[in-house]
Parts: C-alpha cells; structure tokens; sequence
C-alpha cells in the first residue's frame, strides 16, 4: 500500500466514525467523497454519489440555488455559507425531505477548491420541538380552564350577593304583610331594594357577556386621535355631572391603526370612569382628566388617561386586571378585565403607571398599520 492511499483508508476512517453526514465536493459542486453516515441519511451507496453533483441530495428548488451559489463563488471568491451555518432541507434516495443543519468548510489549501460539508439531521429535533409546542398549547388549555373555573367561582359569589339581598327583602316583607298593621312605606323601601338589587344582578350578566362575548369584531383604519375625540361627546356630560373638565393632549402624525372602533371607545369609556369615580371620591384632587396620545417607537401608538385622584395602591395593582376584583361598594370589577380582553384582542397591551405628582395613568398600545398594508 503507498502512502496516499494510508492516508486515504485512515481518512475515510474518520470520516465513517463520524455520527454526522460528511461529504466532500469539489468547486464544480460534484461530490468527492462522503461517509457512511452520509450513505444512511440519504439511502444512497457512495458509488451512487462520487462523481454526481450534490445537487442530487437536495430538493430540486434548491439545487438550483446551489449552483447559483458555487458559480458566484468562483467569480467572487465570497461564499455566504463558509464558517456559518444554516439549516437546509436535504432529499433523500426515496425522495422524502428532511431538516439538517448545514455547516461547511474549505479544505485548506486545495486548488481548485475543496469543500467539506457536515450535515446535523435535525428530524428529531423538530419533533422534540413540535412535542413541547403541543405540551405548551395543552398548558394554555389548561390555563384557560382554569381561569374558566375562576369565573365561574366569581360570577357565583357576584351573583349570590345581590340575590340573597333580594332572597332578605322578600322575607322582610312577606313577615311585615303578616302583621296587623302593615308599615307600607317600609315594604315600599324593600320592594325598591329588591328591584335595584335585580338590576345589579342583571348589570354583571350583561357584563359578563361583553367579557366573554362575540369576538367578532370589525376592524377598520382609523385615525387613533379622532377615536379618542369623539369620546368627548360619549362621556363629556358624564364628566361635567362631577364638574370634571376633560383635556385633550393629542399628538399629530399618528399613523393609522386598525381598530374595532367601538371596542376601543368602550376601552376608553371604562379607563374615563374609573377616572371619574376616583376623582369623584377624592377630595380636593384637581378635576381634570387628560386624554392623550403619543407615538412609539414599535410601529404603536399609544392613548392613555390620566386622573390626579389618590392613584392606585400597590396591592390593587396586582390584581385590578383580574376579573370581579373591586375596591368600590357597588363596582362589578369587570371594566378593566373587559378592557384587556378587548385589547389583547387587537394585538395590543393595557397597562398601567402611578402618574406625577399623584394619580392614575392608564394606557393602552396598539400596533399601527401602514396605509399601504391593509390588513
Ligand atoms: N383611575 C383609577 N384610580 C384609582 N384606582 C383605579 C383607577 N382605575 C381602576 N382602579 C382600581 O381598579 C379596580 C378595578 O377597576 P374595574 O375593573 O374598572 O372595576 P370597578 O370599576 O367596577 O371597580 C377599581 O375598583 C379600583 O380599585
Ligand atoms: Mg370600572
């Protein structure tokens, strides 16, 4: 045996140790050598190979790429895969595809040149990789469940308190027509409580339908400062009933979002009146709200509300977005929970930050849509 070939058989030994698909080619592209693992990942012998271009173990689409690569590397000496690696998809004998990760070298100082390829099959990866995805979609099955049994719990307890109320007055007043002489204007003030206690009662269930309600919306481009305008004549007499003053700081150049116009003023209108009825408890806060809104960086626009009213405490914070969570006798807790569902619906987020020197400043973000990609 000479030496070249020693070194051939000692090569080739290497390369079959591997656990990776290695193949060589020349600057033509046309295959020199490959290991057996390379054999195995495609099905093919390697005399099935040497002397072919790799364009055979690629999809066709691809191949032709590949071709367009090595003859502007010839011309340019700049080759875009060399030291990096990317993933590819390769083609096997039977024609079957499958996902490897592609990284590729020079062989050091061959004229002309040489390349060696190793390819990583990443068949297995992917399934991993699809597993955890549909582990992750059970989770948030799960999660939704959950939060399903959570409300009910809370619709439960919303709902008992306003019908036991009614279950007392009707006691109340069924014993008081029992008796001799029937204090009427008493019954009077029980059957009215019992009718504002119904109402109530039927006030959280038509809020609850909002919440989980048709999520059909209609989107429409729409010029974010005019939406948050037009909230002036939705809840401007609302306002001046507390001698509330709403101030408008509205940027101009805003690029157009693509809202459910009414979904987004239903938003506004329930940041307005958790302003209000702060504001409204507050002695001697300033009585302005500020309307505003302000481009960011994302492509988002941002809108928010502002109240100098005592702000919101820290404890409240963490969980005024949940559903049935008030601080107020007669709140449903629904307003901001609706908000956010709304507005996660329109791809955007709800949030919220103490304002200076004190207050609530409430914000929502929504992408915005340039005018010439409609949705
Ligand atoms: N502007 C605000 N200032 C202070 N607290 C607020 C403000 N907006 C909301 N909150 C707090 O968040 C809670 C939840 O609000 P919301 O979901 O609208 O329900 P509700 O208004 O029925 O209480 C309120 O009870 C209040 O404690
Ligand atoms: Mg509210």
């Amino acid at each position: 045996m000479t030496d070249t070939s020693h070194a051939h058989n000692d090569l080739q030994a290497l390369l079959d140790a591997a656990v990776d698909a290695i193949l060589i080619i020349d600057h033509r592209g046309v295959i020199q050598a490959l290991n057996r693992a390379a054999e195995q990942l495609f099905g093919y012998g390697a005399e099935d190979c040497i002397g072919n271009n790799i364009r055979m173990l690629m999809p066709p689409e691809i191949g032709a790429e590949h071709d367009a690569h090595m003859s502007r590397y010839r011309a340019t000496g700049v080759a875009h895969v060399i030291g990096r690696g990317r993933e590819v998809e390769g083609q096997r004998r039977d024609g079957s595809r499958f996902p490897a990760r592609l990284s590729v070298g020079q062989v050091a100082g061959s004229e002309p040149p040489r390349f060696v390829g190793f390819l990583h099959d990443l068949t297995q990866h992917r399934e991993v990789e699809e597993d955890s995805r549909r582990a992750q979609a059970r989770l948030a099955q799960v999660a939704r469940y959950a939060s399903m049994g959570e409300m009910a719990a809370g619709i439960a307890h919303e709902l008992n308190q306003p019908l036991s109320a009614i279950a007392t007055y009707a006691q109340a007043c069924d014993r008081m027509l029992d008796g001799q002489d029937p204090d009427l204007p008493e019954i009077h003030a029980a059957l009215q409580q019992i009718a504002s206690q119904a109402l109530r009662a039927g006030e959280i269930i038509r809020k609850l339908r909002d919440l989980v309600g048709n999520p059909q919306t209609e989107r429409a481009l729409c010029d974010i400062n005019e939406v948050v305008a037009q909230i002036a004549t939705l809840a401007g007499t609302e306002a001046g009933d507390h001698g509330i003053t709403l101030k408008f700081a509205l940027a101009s150049d805003l690029a157009p979002v693509s809202i459910d116009r009414g979904q987004v003023q239903q938003v506004l209108l329930n940041l307005l009146r958790n302003a209000i009825e702060s504001l409204a408890e507050s002695v001697g806060a300033p009585r302005v709200i500020t309307l505003g809104t302000r481009r960011l960086q994302d492509p988002e626009v941002e809108v928010y509300v502002r109240d100098q009213g005592p702000g919101v405490a820290p404890e409240v914070a963490d969980r005024m977005f949940d559903p049935f969570y008030t601080t107020k006798r007669s709140g449903a807790g629904l307003g901001l929970a609706i908000s956010k569902t709304i507005v996660r619906a329109h791809r955007g987020t709800l949030g919220h930050r103490p304002a200076a020197p004190t207050g609530a400043e409430f914000f929502l973000r929504l992408p915005t849509q340039e005018r010439n990609e409609l949705p």
